[in-house]
C-alpha cells in the first residue's frame, strides 16, 4: 500500500518513516507526489487536526494519506500545552526556548506527571477514515537532559527507564513512544479494515 504522509514537520516525518519501515507500507512525501498542503490546526482535540490534515492531504494528493496530531500533556497545567504543543509560547520560539518556558510553569508544582500523545488518521479517497491513539507516560523533569529526537524530549522523563526520552536512540524511542504506539495499533486497524474490504 502506498500513503503519502501529511506532515512537514522534518523530525516527525522521519520518524514516522522509520517506524513504518516494519509495516508493508511505501510512505510518499508530500513533495514527492507533487502537493503542498499547509493545514491550519484548528481543531481542539488531536483526533480533530488528525482528520483536517489527512482529509486535505488526500483530496490534494487522491491518494491514500496519514497524519499525525500530537503533543504534551501535563497535568498539573490542566492538560497544556496539549494541541498547542508546537505553537505553545508563540510561533517563532525554537524547541528548546519551549521547553524552557515548560520548566518555568512546573516550577513550584509537584506533582510532575505528563503524557505524550499521538493520534493517527489514515484518509482513504472513498471517504472511509481509521484513527489510532498511542499514549506515552513519563513525568516533567526539572531540566533538559540529552540531544536525540526533538521537541519536548529533552525534559519527558522515564521513571522506569531513569532517562528523558532525549537520551534514548531512535529505535528505544519508537518501542516506547506515543507515535510508535499508534502506529502499532493503526497497523492491527489497517489489516481489519483491507481484510474487511476485500471481500
Ligand atoms: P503537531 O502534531 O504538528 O501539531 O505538533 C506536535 C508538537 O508536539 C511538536 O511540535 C512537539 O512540540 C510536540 N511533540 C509531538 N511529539 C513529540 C515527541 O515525540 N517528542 C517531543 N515533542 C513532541
Amino acid at each position: 500500500m502506498k500513503a503519502v504522509l501529511a506532515s512537514k514537520n522534518q523530525k516527525k516525518l522521519k520518524e514516522l518513516r522509520e517506524i513504518l519501515t516494519d509495516f508493508d507500507i511505501t510512505v510518499l512525501l508530500q513533495s514527492e507526489v507533487g502537493v503542498d498542503v499547509d493545514v491550519e490546526e484548528t481543531g481542539d482535540t488531536f483526533e480533530e487536526n488528525a482528520k483536517l490534515k489527512a482529509e486535505a492531504v488526500r483530496d490534494a494528493s487522491r491518494t491514500i494519506s496519514i497524519s499525525d496530531d500530537s503533543g504534551l500533556v501535563v497535568e498539573a497545567l490542566d492538560g497544556e500545552p496539549g494541541v498547542y504543543s508546537a505553537r505553545y509560547g508563540g510561533e517563532d520560539l525554537t524547541d528548546t526556548e519551549r521547553w524552557q518556558l515548560l520548566l518555568e510553569k512546573m516550577q513550584g508544582k509537584e506533582n510532575r506527571s505528563a503524557k505524550f500523545v499521538s493520534v493517527i488518521c489514515c484518509a482513504f479517497p472513498n471517504g472511509d477514515l481509521l484513527f489510532a491513539r498511542g499514549e506515552c507516560l513519563g513525568e516533567i523533569a526539572t531540566q533538559g537532559t540529552g540531544d536525540g529526537g526533538f521537541g519536548y524530549d529533552p525534559v519527558f522523563y522515564l521513571p522506569d527507564l531513569g532517562k528523558t526520552m532525549a537520551q534514548l536512540t531512535a529505535e528505544e524511542k519508537h518501542k516506547i513512544s506515543h507515535r510508535g504506539n499508534a502506529l502499532r495499533v493503526l497497523k492491527t486497524e489497517l489489516e481489519n479494515y483491507l481484510n474487511g474490504t476485500k471481500q
